[in-house]
């Protein structure tokens, strides 16, 4: 993993027949191909948490968490809130409805990540996301991708990182090698979409951490790491 290699940069930089775009693309569809060759080897152990916080109310029809998946992240939530002086990162936003979820169940400012441009979220989801979210004073949209948001950091302490944005490896080991270090030692990463064939790589990426952090809960499609 090289956590200098910016795949959104490649892709926002690049013209479409640009020879580095071009290479960059068939170093993706490769590493995905043999991801998900190797998906049965990239299987975290299941770790469920017994006294869950109750489902909480969101717009399930917007997003791919599940009600339990969103009891998982509030469980990761809560035992990070008192790390004080910190605040939640949620890369990848979409509608909002895991960050309207996340910051009413916070004291902390959650850092919204999500450029709105490229993969995935348009400009009606934008839109969709101001409207969910405009009530929740603790919410800071960031417009940019992960990685710009990373580079011009201006937080210290970050407690809690939901990283759900784009589901390949090249993108999600970028995510998580750009954000780990400015986890706080106690800090959660919870990550979505790990255990899908067609997200292999994410898969393949959640995996490597496995030995540099804690398992705090693995439901599926749902890792939550303790720093
Ligand atoms: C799976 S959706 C997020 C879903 C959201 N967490 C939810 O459950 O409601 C992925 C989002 O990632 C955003 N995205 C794509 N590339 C990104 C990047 N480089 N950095 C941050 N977000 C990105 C897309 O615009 C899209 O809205």
């Amino acid at each position: 993993m090289n956590p200098k290699f910016d795949p959104f940069s490649i892709l926002s930089q690049y013209p479409r027949r640009h020879p580095i775009r071009l290479a960059f693309l068939l170093q993706l569809k490769i590493i995905e191909y043999i991801s998900r060759i190797n998906f049965d080897k990239y299987a975290l152990p299941q770790k469920t948490i017994p006294n869950l916080l109750s489902i909480p109310d969101a717009d399930y029809l917007s997003t791919a968490v599940t009600p339990i998946q969103m009891q998982y992240l509030l469980t990761g939530l809560e035992i990070t809130e008192n790390l004080e002086g910190s605040v939640v990162v949620e890369i990848g936003c979409y509608r909002g409805a895991t960050t309207q979820v996340i910051a009413k169940h916070t004291n902390r400012k959650v850092i919204a990540i999500d450029p709105y441009i490229g993969y995935g979220g348009g400009k009606e989801d934008f839109q969709e996301f101001r409207e969910k979210t405009k009530m929740q004073s603790n919410i800071i949209h960031k417009p940019c991708s992960s990685g710009e948001a990373a580079k011009n950091w201006e937080y210290e302490n970050v407690s809690f990182i939901f990283i759900d944005a784009v589901h390949d490896y090249l993108n999600t080991s970028f995510d998580i090698q750009t954000w780990l270090p400015k986890l706080m030692h106690g800090g959660i990463l919870a990550l979505h979409d790990t255990d899908q064939l067609c997200f292999a790589g994410t898969r393949k990426a959640v995996f490597e951490l496995k030995n540099q952090l804690s398992l705090f809960a693995h439901i599926d499609n749902l890792v939550l790491f303790k720093k």
